[in-house]
């Protein structure tokens, strides 16, 4: 592990992304969640920079807030073009009314596509609708849409409290593609305040599958705030295993993890 300084008290460019080993990846911490979020933003652009028509694997969540406004800064700042780029989404809730405010597809849209300018159809979600009626058809047509777009050459995940990639809970099979599958206590607990209540939240979910992650070309994990701490520390440096999906990322030969102080604090 090595800590990042904050970029306004120095001038030596954090080694982000640098060469992390395949089996233990080092952290980057970084001196605060917003300077994260701002390396990883240029990461983001420098590849737009560099290959226009790239794939961006999207995640939702807390953790990705933050980072999607310091993109919007930086591409604002190297006015980059964005027409080329297609976004692709982690995971969906089933059960939701379409047009929910509360699915990952709206959340998104309000977060990223606007604030980005992207049109609609540079965002690909899985479809909540399908996967509910036939699981294995929409999880068919959402390999295949990442296939024909060429496999996605960032993504960006977070992680849950407890170990989940996506929606991958713990037991995830390594080599799972698209798949429906029933949310754990944990991850809809977490999510209860959102829904009003854990009894209104949605019990089941469509998500890539730990497999499907492992195609991306490049991995970017970010956790922040010291509720994360115990989860990254399993993660990161305990057994390789599906009881900690995010573990299994470790396989990856090109996966960088970015964290605040909190949540490296038990590292
Ligand atoms: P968070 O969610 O960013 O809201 O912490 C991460 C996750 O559950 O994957």
């Amino acid at each position: 592990m090595h800590a990042v300084p904050d970029p306004a008290e120095s001038t030596e460019a954090p080694s982000q992304g640098a060469a992390p080993s395949a089996m233990s990846p080092i952290p980057i911490v970084h001196a605060s969640a917003a300077v994260a979020a701002r390396a990883c933003a240029e990461e983001i652009a420098d590849l737009i920079e560099a290959e226009p028509q790239c794939v961006l694997g999207v995640a939702t969540g807390g953790t990705m807030t933050g980072l999607y406004g310091s993109l919007k800064e930086v591409i604002r700042e190297r006015e980059l073009d964005l027409s080329g780029i297609t976004c692709f989404a982690l995971d969906e809730y089933l059960g939701l009314p379409e047009g929910d405010p509360r699915l990952f597809r709206s959340v998104l849209e309000t977060h990223l596509v606007r604030e980005i300018g992207l049109l609609p159809a540079q965002l690909v979600t899985p479809d909540p609708a399908l996967a509910f009626e036939d699981p294995s058809e929409a999880a068919e047509q959402y390999e295949a849409a990442l296939a024909g777009a060429g496999g996605v050459d960032l993504q960006l995940l977070g992680i849950g409290r407890n170990g989940h990639v996506a929606f991958n809970e713990p037991g995830a099979d390594p080599a799972a593609r698209t798949h429906v599958l029933p949310l754990e206590a944990r991850t809809r607990e977490d999510a209860a305040a959102t829904f009003g209540g854990l009894e209104l939240t949605p019990r089941r979910a469509v998500t890539v599958g730990v497999g499907t992650i492992l195609d991306a070309k490049r991995l970017r994990l970010l956790a922040f705030g010291a509720g994360k701490a115990g989860i990254v520390a399993r993660a990161l440096t305990g057994p390789l295993t599906p009881d900690v999906p995010a573990s299994l990322l470790r396989g990856h030969r090109d996966l960088a993890v970015h964290l605040d102080p909190q949540a490296a604090a038990s590292l």
